[in-house]
């Protein structure tokens, strides 16, 4: 049985934990809070414990504070793939992201700043709600940053249990590249200007090779 270990027990972590629980996988939950997470289909722990469970261990704290929680847990990330699906932000009067937290960088180069031992991914990250992570239209694209390939791989084929065939599944190179996806989030409030509150996600069609 593959575990996966999730950082926060909001909105995504809701989504991702269903999803994996309904695919067979242990999910466990670090939170700040063991009463609040405890109705996810989850084993609910503290933070730390919950970095320590797993080789694949996803961040889905707010971008604002995820390099604060995380930075610490150096010793419990070593070794493991750390799937980042955040966006680093800061909001406008309107609650819609003013400016990136990070500009000219990105949360994921800081997040593998902060954790050499750990192998960050950025994945996910182009899409909301959170149900259209796990249960992504077909043409919907998901980008991958990392610096290991071997990481990338292994995000690829836990993809797979969320619904995304690896054709959706884009590898845009190293981290570095992060900042491209992360500022996606940019486009949100112009998007929802003109299509109004409905679920959007990313998606790159290409042509057929002439
Ligand atoms: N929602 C979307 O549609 C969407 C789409 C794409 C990407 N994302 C990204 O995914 C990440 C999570 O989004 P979300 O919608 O799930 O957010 P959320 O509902 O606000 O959940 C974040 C969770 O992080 C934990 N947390 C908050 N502040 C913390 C702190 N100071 N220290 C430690 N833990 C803290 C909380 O869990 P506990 O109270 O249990 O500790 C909280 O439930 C964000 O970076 C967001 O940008 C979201």
């Amino acid at each position: 049985m593959h575990t996966t270990s999730i950082i926060g027990s909001g909105a995504v972590a809701a989504a991702l934990a269903g999803r994996l629980a309904a695919t067979g996988h242990r999910v466990v939950v670090g939170t700040r809070s063991l009463e609040r997470a405890h109705d996810l289909p989850a084993e609910v722990t503290d933070i730390a414990t919950a970095a320590a469970a797993a080789p694949i261990v996803v961040s889905a704290l707010p971008g604002a504070v995820a390099v604060d929680v995380l930075a610490p847990l150096r010793e419990e990330l070593a070794g493991r793939t750390l799937v980042d699906v955040g966006n680093a932000v800061r909001t406008g009067p309107d609650g819609f992201a003013s400016e990136l937290r990070y500009p000219g960088g990105s949360l994921a180069a800081r997040l593998q700043e902060a954790l050499p031992a750990t192998r960050v991914v950025k994945a996910l990250n182009t899409l909301g709600p959170p149900s259209m992570m796990v249960d992504p239209p077909a043409a919907a694209s998901t980008f991958l940053c990392g610096d290991d390939g071997s990481a990338k791989a292994e995000v690829t084929t836990w993809l797979a249990d969320l619904g995304w065939s690896p054709r959706q599944v884009i590898d845009l190179g190293g981290v570095a590249t992060a900042w491209w996806p992360e500022s996606f989030v940019m486009m949100v409030r112009p998007l929802v200007a003109a299509l109004g509150p409905v679920p959007f996600a990313l998606a790159v069609v290409t042509a057929a090779p002439q």
